[in-house]
């Protein structure tokens, strides 16, 4: 089974002072996690769509929920964790819990705040995660890459193509991030903030998929102004 994992359990503290956490902003005429959630809706091949936020917006989710996209059981809403990655472990304990964990679960895990995901990447996701266990949307960097281990001088200038920039979908086997997830040292959990670099570090293989210079991460003010912009344009 293949689940759809929309994260929207983060506050968005870099959007400053704000009134709600930015997956509830409006862009266009609707909050940005429904456009998100639109895009991975529609498609068949996930079992449910299960979307996590911060406890108290439960409620309001579902309730928005069905106002922009009507009643649904193919939606499900609950509660994210304190880090990203926890987000995601409560993901898997629903589905374990609902309909159990075995060698064929499939995550499929999406910023909620990324709404510009494309039918393709979502595709090529599913593609790759079934061949290989574990893929990365990412786009060749544009910019050339320079590393500062003090951030005061630079240590490294590496190659820039080799250089990409992650963005999600990220997905995997969901009992293999279970159990890599688990082997982890309280310290290594609090560092590693990205789920495909568990994989990488332990040695697994993630395949990149191919992302969109578009397919932004809404995090600043002026990612809101470009949102605008692009939704106007799509
Ligand atoms: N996220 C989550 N659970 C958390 C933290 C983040 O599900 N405990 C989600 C966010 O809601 C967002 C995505 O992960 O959709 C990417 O994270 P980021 O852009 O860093 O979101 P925030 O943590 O909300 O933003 P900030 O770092 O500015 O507070």
């Amino acid at each position: 089974m293949i689940f759809a994992v929309v994260l929207a359990g983060g506050i968005g503290s870099r959007m400053g002072n704000v009134d709600r956490p930015k997956q509830y902003m409006l862009v266009g005429d609707k909050p940005i996690l429904i456009h998100t959630l639109e895009k991975f809706y529609v498609h068949d091949e996930f079992e449910k769509v299960i979307v996590l936020c911060p406890e108290e917006w439960v409620k309001q989710t579902q309730n928005l929920i069905k106002k922009y996209l009507g009643q649904t059981d193919r939606i499900a809403v609950i509660k994210g964790g304190p880090t990203r990655n926890e987000t995601i472990m409560n993901s898997l304990s629903y589905i374990d819990e609902h309909y159990g964990l075995d060698e064929e679960t499939i995550v499929v895990t999406h910023d909620s705040v990324r709404p510009f995901v494309t039918e393709r990447i979502i595709e090529e996701n599913i593609k790759y995660v079934k061949e290989y266990g574990a893929c990365d949307t990412a786009v060749a960097a544009t910019d050339t890459i320079v590393c500062s281990q003090d951030n005061q001088l630079i240590s490294e200038i590496p190659d820039r193509r080799q250089m990409y920039q992650g963005q999600t979908p990220q997905s995997f086997n969901a009992l293999k991030l279970k159990r890599l997830y688990e082997s982890l040292s309280e310290e290594e959990k609090e560092t590693l903030t990205d789920a495909a670099k568990i994989f990488v570090m332990k040695g697994e293989k993630v395949h990149l998929v191919e992302g969109e210079v578009f397919n932004i991460k809404i995090t600043y003010p002026y990612d809101l102004r470009v949102a605008e912009a692009l939704i106007r344009g799509e």
